[in-house]
């Protein structure tokens, strides 16, 4: 197996950077991003300092859910370029030493596939049962939220119910999101096999990974029972929201979607050193088992719980503390604290002095961490005005809901459209890019930037954060969280101030520490007491 120097997968001690490529560089003047403005960027990415890229869908997509409705898994959309862009993109990502992983939407596909279109023809198409499709009325639940004649309960999580009527077959159709999101029957036996073929497709043309979409659903309850209400579900739900009123009990996480999962891994262990990620909530107790009974499902299920997790010493130890010690011995842990479905972490966390803490804390935890682009500039949730939001969850749920706040153009300088693109981008700029961009920190030696560079440098160059042991110190400083991390060669302590206030720490067993580095970048002290400024972190390398 191909490993880094530190003798891990190389996905275990990468760091993950997250491309949306509609807003991260478009090369064609069209205002969407595209292919080539990755490669652009590329050296960007690798002089940041991570090991990997993910990318989010660039597959031919009407685009209802911008890519997440995929109409062809073996292409690449115009908008994005071509398939030979994509090759180039592969072999330029891989010139510079650099992973690529690539997402893979299994759940559903567009209604504009072939495969949908050829279903939803007649009831004896050969691939009618490649979807799911029920005749009208066989709800068991009076109560049900979305209507009469509906087969189950189910909400989709864009709102309204999860059944369409076609009138043409005259039967409902599944899709847990939009209704141009048909849901894939994965019971079927052909579905798995064309849907493995996909895989293959891309991992001979070189990709290190895939981002697996909200996998735990793609199996669901074979009879489809009604879901429970959900006892504490919130009353200022959208009445549209039947979704979040329901519990996910028979719509995902299956007890068989393992196996299912099992078989994926399979596909990707036919070739060298691939990775797969997933995208999964859910309780610990049953996230945890998509690691496998003994490491044969997936690498890294996608840990999300840090970004929900009360901003405080106690919430986010707690969470850390947790997965600890949930995680079998092979299992590998993994952070994420922004994607492109969440408010943006300076905006959730409270600010800029909070989320120069969160990236200490993304980047000097045990496990792979996932870095959403713009994060590393502090990038703030966008302003959209609600006539022009565009996210089908913003349109159907209400403007609070939409996404469209974290998928704002890259602010790569000041110029009109921040160096995104010449012409107005598909989603507006967000207002403070004249002063937040990649152009005016790269040089500032306290900014953002410089902040997740160094970050990144000093991970890479000690294998203690990249790689070692973690073990929580117990420090009687007011929400402080103070943590151990160990390597054969060196020992590091992590100490993070998530008060406003000034907080003293002590060095554990009165030892002393050189800090390497701070969240305010300006200080080198050895000492054995630390005063931590409002927000501050440091990273201290312990001495003797
Ligand atoms: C999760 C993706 O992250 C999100 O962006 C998408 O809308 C849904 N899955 C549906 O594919």
């Amino acid at each position: 197996m191909h490993t880094s120097p530190n003798s891990k997968p190389w996905w275990q001690s990468c760091v993950v950077y997250q491309v949306y490529p509609r807003s991260f560089k478009d090369s064609n003047g069209d205002g969407v991003g595209d292919l080539n403005g990755i490669i652009e960027k590329l050296d960007y990415i690798r002089d940041l300092g991570v090991q990997a890229i993910w990318l989010s869908p660039f597959y031919p997509s009407p685009m209802v859910d911008f890519g997440y409705d995929i109409a062809d898994y073996c292409d690449v959309d115009p908008l994005f370029g071509s398939l030979d862009d994509f090759d180039r993109l592969v072999r330029e990502t891989h010139a510079r030493g650099l992973k690529i992983i690539i997402d893979w939407v299994p759940n559903h596909t567009s209604d504009q596939h072939p495969w949908f279109k050829e279903s939803r023809s007649s009831r004896d198409n050969p691939k009618r049962d490649w979807y799911i499709w029920r005749s009208p009325s066989l709800s068991q639940n009076s109560e049900n939220l979305g209507g009469d004649g509906l087969p189950n309960n189910w909400g989709s999580v864009f709102g309204g119910p999860a059944w369409t009527f076609d009138p043409h077959t005259g039967q409902y159709y599944l899709h847990q999101f939009v209704k141009e999101q048909p849901d894939l029957n994965w019971r079927n036996p052909e579905v798995q096999t064309a849907m493995f073929e996909t895989l293959r497709f891309w991992l001979r043309r070189g990709v290190d990974g895939f981002r697996m979409d909200v996998i735990a659903m793609t199996v669901k309850d074979k009879e489809l029972r009604d879901n429970p209400t959900n006892p504490n579900a919130s009353p200022n739900l959208p009445p549209n929201d039947i979704y979040g009123r329901l519990l996910e009990k028979y719509n995902l996480d299956q007890d068989d979607v393992h196996e299912l999962i099992r078989q994926i891994r399979g596909v990707l262990d036919e070739f060298d050193d691939r990775c797969g990620i997933g995208e999964l909530w859910g309780p610990l107790p049953r996230w945890v088992r998509y690691y496998g009974q003994n490491g044969d499902e997936l690498h890294l299920p996608f840990n999300f719980r840090l970004m929900w997790v009360p901003f405080s010493a106690e919430g986010i130890r707690g969470s850390v503390d947790e997965l600890e010690a949930a995680l079998p011995p092979f299992a590998w842990p993994n952070y994420v604290l922004g994607n492109h479905d969440q408010p943006r972490l300076a905006t959730r966390f409270g600010g800029q002095s909070q989320a120069r803490l969160a990236a200490m804390l993304l980047l000097t935890l045990r496990g792979t961490p996932t870095l959403y682009y713009g994060d590393e500039l502090g990038m703030e949730n966008g302003y959209i005005p609600p006539e022009k939001v565009v996210d089908p969850q913003g349109k159907n749920l209400g403007h609070a809901r939409t996404r469209d706040v974290c998928r704002t153009p890259m602010q790569w300088d000041d110029s009109p459209f921040a160096g995104f693109s010449p012409n107005e981008p598909w989603l507006p700029v967000s207002a403070d890019f004249q002063t937040r961009n990649m152009n005016a920190q790269a040089d500032d030696p306290a900014s953002m930037l410089t902040l997740y560079r160094r970050l990144l440098q000093l991970r890479r160059e000690t294998p203690a954060l990249a790689v070692g042991s973690y073990s929580p110190v117990t420090v009687s400083a007011e929400n402080c969280f103070v943590y151990r991390r160990t390597s054969d060669r060196a020992e590091c302590i992590v100490a993070l101030n998530f008060s406003a206030e000034n907080r003293q720490v002590s060095l554990p067993n009165a030892r002393r520490g050189k800090i390497l580095l701070s969240t305010h970048l300006d200080r080198h002290e050895t000492l054995e007491t630390i005063s931590l400024r409002p927000f501050e972190g440091v990273i201290l390398a312990l001495e003797g």
